[in-house]
């Protein structure tokens, strides 16, 4: 969910709209505000659907912009449904009984059904089936006056995620925020303050950012602000952030989605991650805040992670245990604290995430502190949940991923984990200057390459339209590239809702070979190594039962042309590299059998950029 609100001498009602449009990567299937003006009534308006359509009915209804100019408060919120599915009755903002309270929350209330009875039976009615309405209630029975009062007390009740926003007609000209295990920025403007999600949404009109920590409550007002934390009286100062990214790097700028956009800022994004980590030929990584004597130390590491990200674990573990010799473990971050992995403090858990805020993936790194490891983190967004919970960060370059479906975030964390994996066996020894100099120059080769490949991205057109209509494909690969063929399938069912599965290609004989007939489309990776003669005998067994091969090759594999029904060729690399250029033609070709179907490719159905709930 994507939380803002304003407090200023601004018209409020475009500040929330445009916030919300920013935020909408967040969630998607309903939208809501609620103003307050100078008369001390809050004004409330809900969707199911889409900002868009929150636009059209705040147009419609003439009041809205008629009044524009009274209102200086208000809130907004975009909804991923946890409790109560998608409908206007279930959309925040959610109020008390008498409608003196609004508020927004990104979260779960964990003990909302005992709170529910316990309001009930104080004489409240509910009208949602979320868990945040109660408490918008719980708020309602604690309010004596001030609302940070009532919002501590009431917040000493809860369990679970929460950020919430909250305003009052009680208490008239102030916000009241709080955060718990969900991202929560205030932004701060000249006599006018913002409170959102994330950084985006207020970017048009502040760089002053402070994030917002688990425990703390905010007060804003139109003349400052006040950050505490919940449990005691004390105010606290906080460090205003400058963010440095521009506007245009959240606009499409020409592309027709965010995806695209992003497809074809891959070369410039590897780029910018490896030039902020190398310098003269050498890999700088301080920011790791292990020292070399604590990486040796090193006894097994962990890699935890969710969707895409999870897809680069698993490449980061082929590479760490060929260059590094240590021995991998790889997670799906939610299922990583239940099953009571052997950490101690000798273990590196690596946690990898775009965003820096997925639920999953914090609550995995709460579990490795707990056993004393060493945890560091690669992510995208500098100041996120993860990077303050790590020891240290290795930050991918990638500039602000808008798209749903992850793209450029992914391939930065490849080399990421390529250059942790070259510094961690030259500082083990294993790994000789001549090789690791080898080896950055094919690294840094990659931004090329990659460029090779977008300028023939035609050829992947025209592949899409000889199969948007299909309604199954099968992804193969093997050794380092089969979680790739993970991530192709994970791409095209993402956004295209066309079910794909991957597949290691030497397991298809088990199970999904029953599928292949020649309806189906095959993609395989084929890349120059080890592996290639068993991989071909997989492609064969394809064709023999009629399936349709799509084969992305290397170029100058003539072979292959015979072999396979179509082909797409990417140039040659290291065998640690493949991963990254095979990854870019999938891409492309989910994005444009996605939009031959109609599909709105950067909003998927049901899913949310930033997955801030477990
Ligand atoms: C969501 C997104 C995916 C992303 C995953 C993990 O499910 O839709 O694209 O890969 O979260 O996100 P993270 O920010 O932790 O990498």
């Amino acid at each position: 969910c994507g939380i803002i609100g304003y407090i200023g001498k601004r018209p409020v009602l475009p500040i929330l709209i445009e916030g919300l449009e920013r935020l909408e990567y967040r969630g998607y299937d309903s939208a809501g505000i609620a103003l307050m003006n100078a008369k001390r009534e809050i004004n409330v308006l809900k969707v199911k659907g889409k900002i868009k359509d929150l636009k059209v009915k705040v147009e419609n209804d003439g009041y809205w912009w008629s009044n524009n100019h009274n209102f200086h408060i208000g809130l907004g919120h975009t909804r991923w449904a946890t409790h109560g599915r998608p409908c206007e009755k279930n959309a925040h903002p959610h109020l008390d009984c008498k409608g003196k309270i609004a508020l927004v929350h990104n979260g779960i209330i964990e003990n909302y059904k005992k709170l529910k009875e316990f309001l009930i039976s104080k004489g409240h009615r509910f009208n949602s089936d979320t868990d945040t309405e109660v408490l918008a209630h719980l708020i309602e029975e604690f309010m004596d006056g001030s609302l940070e009062d009532a919002v501590k007390n009431a917040l000493k009740k809860v369990k679970g995620s929460y950020a919430i926003g909250v305003i009052s007609i009680d208490d008239p000209n102030k916000i009241v925020a709080a955060r718990n295990e969900s991202p929560l920025i205030i932004g701060i403007g000249n006599n006018e303050y913002f409170l959102a999600s994330d950084v985006p949404a207020i970017l048009n009109y502040t760089r002053g950012v402070i994030y917002i920590e688990d425990g703390e409550l905010v007060v804003l007002d139109k003349k400052g602000f006040k950050i505490c934390p919940l449990r005691r009286k004390r105010e606290v100062k906080k460090d205003i952030v400058k963010i440095s990214w521009d506007v245009a790097s959240i606009e499409k700028n020409g592309y027709d989605h965010f995806m695209l956009k992003e497809i074809y800022e891959q070369p410039k994004a590897i780029r910018d991650t490896i030039k902020a980590k190398v310098c003269n030929g050498k890999i700088l990584l301080d920011e790791i805040n292990l020292s070399p004597k604590e990486l040796r130390k090193i006894k097994k590491v962990f890699i935890v992670a969710c969707g895409t990200s999870y897809h680069a674990a698993l490449i980061g573990k082929y590479m760490l245990e060929k260059l590094c010799l240590v021995p991998v473990e790889v997670d799906i971050a939610s299922e990583f604290r239940y099953r009571s992995p052997l950490l101690d403090k000798n273990s590196l858990v690596i946690a990898i995430s775009q965003s820096g805020e997925t639920a999953d993936t914090l609550g995995a790194i709460a579990y490795a502190k707990n056993k004393e490891s060493k945890i560091i983190s690669i992510c995208n967004v500098v100041g996120s949940s993860i990077t303050r919970c790590s020891q240290g960060t290795i930050y991918t370059h990638a500039g602000p991923e808008i798209g749903v479906a992850s793209t450029k975030a992914f391939t930065t964390q490849l080399a990421a984990l390529y250059l942790f994996c070259l510094y961690l066996g030259s500082i083990k020894g294993l790994i000789d200057q001549k090789t690791c100099k080898r080896c950055l120059k094919a690294l840094e080769k990659i931004p090329e390459d990659a460029d090779t490949i977008l300028k023939r991205a035609s050829e992947l057109d025209e592949l899409a339209n000889l199969f948007y209509k299909k309604s199954n494909f099968l992804y193969l690969g093997r050794g380092i590239n089969y979680p790739i063929a993970l991530e192709g399938a994970l791409k095209l069912k993402e956004i295209s809702y066309i079910h794909a599965e991957g597949y290691p290609a030497g397991e298809m004989k088990h199970g999904p070979i029953a599928l292949i007939d020649s309806s189906l489309p095959v993609v395989i990776l084929i890349p120059k190594n080890q592996l290639y003669e068993k991989i071909i005998s997989n492609m064969e067994e394809v064709k023999s039962r009629g399936g349709i091969v799509i084969a992305i090759a290397i170029e100058g594999d003539k072979n292959i042309i015979e072999k396979a029904d179509h082909v797409f060729y990417v140039p040659k690399v290291l065998n640690e590299l493949t991963p990254i250029l095979f990854t870019i033609p999938l891409q492309l070709l989910a994005y444009y059998i996605a939009v031959k179907r109609g599909c709105d490719v950067d909003k998927p159905r049901n899913l949310a950029k930033s997955v801030t709930v477990e």
